[in-house]
């Protein structure tokens, strides 16, 4: 059977005939999507988790007593026991760091990650200086960039000292990049 249209009046001049079953359509159309936009919102940030999540889980890893450093005069390579966020999974990996001395006897620490592009830059005794074995970038003791791709200094770590313990932030940069952002 033939359903009788609804006739809507828009203003004086003009007139919009809309078949009921159309306008119902119409109007479930319009809640589907706002359940369904509704519903995104959870599903997107459960997606999206890994990207601005921050990995801090243990934060502060320790490198060493700072006494152990203090005859050191040269940079000092500490492995580092880190606990990672890989996507949504908690996963324990390592890495290195160098732990360096100013001149006035303050310690810093070095990511040994190459700014370049993440391979492991060695210290080499011999020249007084940083060497990344991949592409040939050179940094000073302290870290600076001499020469070589790398587009900036070797990254400095976040890190205090806690009775009498040297500990460090660990963090991921982005690579090849001229300044510092972290990334986790
Ligand atoms: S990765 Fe170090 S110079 Fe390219």
């Amino acid at each position: 059977m033939e359903q009788e249209p609804v006739i809507l009046e828009v203003n004086p001049k003009e007139t919009i005939v809309i078949n009921r079953r159309s306008f119902f359509g119409a109007l479930l159309s319009i809640g589907a999507a706002g359940m369904g936009a509704i519903l995104a919102v959870p599903v997107l940030r459960y997606a999206l988790y890994p990207l601005y999540a921050k990995s801090n889980k243990n934060a502060w890893s320790p490198v060493g007593e700072v006494n152990s450093f203090s005859n050191s005069s040269e940079p000092v390579l500490k492995p580092l026991a880190l606990k990672q966020l890989d996507g949504w999974r908690e996963v324990d990996t390592s890495q290195t760091v160098y732990v360096i001395k100013s001149a006035q006897g303050e310690l810093g620490v070095l990511s040994s990650v190459c700014p370049h592009m993440g391979c492991t830059i060695a210290w080499h005794a011999g020249e007084h200086e940083f060497y990344c074995p991949c592409h040939g970038s050179v940094f000073t003791p302290d870290g600076k960039h001499v020469s070589g791709p790398s587009p900036r200094d070797m990254d400095p770590l976040p890190h205090k000292i806690v009775d009498g313990k040297l500990l460090v932030n660990f963090e991921y940069f982005r690579e090849n990049v001229p300044n510092q952002e972290v990334l986790s």
